[in-house]
This record gives C-alpha cells, structure tokens and sequence, in this order.
C-alpha cells in the first residue's frame, strides 16, 4: 500500500488519516482523526508538520469537526464552523499556510451561508475545497521542482535543513522537490542532510525521504555545515519555508539562519524552496513574524532522554528569520524570484 501524508478516508462521513510522523523513521503509522481534538493535537505535536501539510490538514479538520453538527439548524452549523477555524488557528503560530488554509475554509463557508446551503450541502462543498487544497498543493511542489531543478549542476553537493519533502506538503515537498526532480531529469546530487536539532526532522524525515528515493545523502550535525562548505562539497543550499515577509525575509527550522550565513561567507547560493501561499505581504518584514517557542523537554528530554541538569533554563524557538539579503532566489510554483526584495516579490503577485 502507497502511504501518503496526508489524505481522507472515505466520503462526507469518513475521517482524516495522517502519517504519524513522531514515530518515524523506527515506524511507519498511520493515525486516524475522527474529531477535531486530535487533528489540534496532531499538529501541536507535530504528528503531521511542515508548513503546507498543516494547512491541509486543518482544511480537513475543518471537515471533520463539523460532522456531528450535519444536522443542526443552518445558522448553528455555520457557527461552528467559525469556532472550528479559530480553533484550528491557536495550533501553531508561525507557519501562515495554516492561517491561509484556513482563511480559505472560512471563506467558503461564507459563501455557502450566503447562499443558503442546507448543512450537509455545504459539508459536501468544505470537503471539495479541503481536497481542492490538497491538489492544488501537489501541483505547486511538482512546478517548484520543475523552476528549481534547472538551478542545480549536475554532480553537485547541495544541502538543506529540516524537511521541506513530501512529509511536509501533499507528496513531492519544496525543497526536497527541487532534488527529487533534478533526479528525475538525470542529475547526480549528493544531499547533505542537516539533523535539525531538536527534534530531528532532517535525520528522521529527510534522511528518511532520502533513502526511499535512493538519492545518495550524508547527514550531518547541524554544527558541521561550516566544515562540510569549507571543504568544498556543497554547491547550493535548499530549504523550505513557514512565511515569507513582503521583503523576502523568510522564515524557516531553527537553524536555517546560521546555514544562510555559512553560505553567504563560502559565496555558496542560498535558494528558498516555497509555495505563493507562504508569503505573507501583510507583513512588512521578517521582524513582524511571530515565532513559535516550544517546551525545554524537547532540549533537555529530547526522546526520552534526559540529557541537561535539573532546573536548567532553556530558551527553545522553533524557527528563526533569514534576512532576504542572504537568500540568492526564492523558488515558487509561478516562478524563480531573484534578486530577493520588496519590488522582485510585488512584481510576481502581480502576474496573474
Ligand atoms: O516544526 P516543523 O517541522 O513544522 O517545521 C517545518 C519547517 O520548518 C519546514 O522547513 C517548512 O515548514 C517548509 S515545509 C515544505
């Protein structure tokens, strides 16, 4: 059986399935959302994670949470809704594909309250959107492999943080998806695969992602990125993105800041790999991009072990802001955006 990240299981009464992906790479599970309490709980604890797979799941969470009330009166069923969304939205802060997924939902639902759509209509037609979502998702990440793969050398080294594959989105990822299609069209790469403290995402998920695809790959401690540029193995750093600033100031893993400084001191081009629905133009720079702050156990507990003092104090943000200066291109499904600023970004939106 094909596994996919994320997808539904079902008609209008069926329910959301997701890859657990705490349990990778030692297991490879499936859970089962029946309620939206544990789609919340999936993407708070990072059971399904990366910036365009929270924004799909949340689209069928809104789904799934609004089943049992089918057959309530018009006016609650759309209450709901609204409540369904705003709760959806208190999961995760940083990642803007959340909020504009389900912006998207809650738009709909308008829509469809304004058209006097009996509930179980209008159940049918949140569905269709969610799955139009994560369609659309998959032919975004096919089309930035497509603009991204003609940046790469053949036989080059390439490297990139966290998971940007096809864990995080609907199947061919961001950035994984700029290596999985250079592949495809014949070129040789060699990923070096930061591990991606704390929680691993690049040992667990993109080694893993990696290896399944037979793409040779190195995984490295983030701290050896430096010495791995230094010795001349990397020619392009990819990596993904959770928002994007109107400046190009981008929003990524922990760590993806350090990388995009190593690279600017090697004179290594930096790439972000992202969709058009990271971007967040309401925000004027990355300095206005809220960042999320996770618990001290996943620094002094990570997996179980105790590995810190006691009562040690811990400061724990899950992602950091690259400043656009370091970023040689952004990579999106309409187009490869370079040089990275302010006007580049407004011109592309203003392509239709
Ligand atoms: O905390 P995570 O695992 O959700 O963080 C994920 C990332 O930072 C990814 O690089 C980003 O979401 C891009 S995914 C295509």
């Amino acid at each position: 059986m094909k596994l996919e990240t994320i997808r539904w299981s079902g008609e209008l009464d069926g329910h959301l399935v997701l890859i657990d992906q705490t349990l990778l790479p030692g297991e490879t599970k499936e859970l089962a959302c029946r309620d939206v309490d544990t789609v919340f709980e999936a993407i708070r604890a990072l059971r399904v994670r990366g910036a365009p797979a929270i924004g799909i799941a949340a689209a069928y969470g809104v789904c799934v949470g609004l089943q049992p009330f089918v057959h309530d009166r018009q006016h609650e069923f759309f209450d709901r809704a609204v409540e369904i969304v705003e709760y959806l939205a208190t999961s995760r802060p940083t990642a803007v594909n959340l909020f504009w997924a389900l912006a998207r939902m809650q738009a709909k639902a308008q829509a469809l309250q304004l058209a006097r759509k009996s509930p179980s209509l209008a159940l049918a037609a949140l569905l269709a959107e969610a799955r139009a979502i994560h369609e659309e998702d998959r032919l975004m990440c096919h089309a930035i492999g497509r603009y991204g793969a003609e940046l790469l050398s053949n036989n080059s080294g390439v490297l990139t943080h966290c998971n940007a594959g096809g864990l995080a989105t609907s199947e061919y990822g961001t950035a994984l998806s700029v290596f999985f299609t250079a592949q495809d069209q014949g070129k040789q790469l060699h990923v070096f695969v930061d591990e991606t403290r704390p929680l691993l995402q690049g040992a667990r998920l993109t080694a893993w992602e990696l290896a399944q695809r037979k793409i040779p790959a190195t995984l490295i401690c983030d701290s050896m990125a430096g010495q791995v540029m230094r010795e001349g193995r990397v020619q392009a750093v990819v990596v993904g993105a959770d928002r994007i600033a109107a400046n190009g100031d981008t929003a990524n893993k922990i760590g993806t800041y350090s990388v995009a400084v190593l690279a600017h001191a090697h004179g290594i081009p930096f790439y972000v790999a992202a969709p058009t629905n990271t971007f967040d133009l309401a925000l004027a720079s990355g300095d206005e991009i809220p960042i999320e702050e996770r618990s001290a156990a996943e620094i002094t507990h990570g997996f179980g072990k105790q590995t810190a003092p006691d009562g040690i104090h811990v400061y724990n943000p899950a992602f950091d802001v690259t400043p656009a200066r370091y970023i040689q291109a952004i990579i999106t499904e309409r187009g490869v955006i370079a040089p990275v600023d302010r006007d580049t970004i407004a011109k592309l939106f203003a392509q239709q």
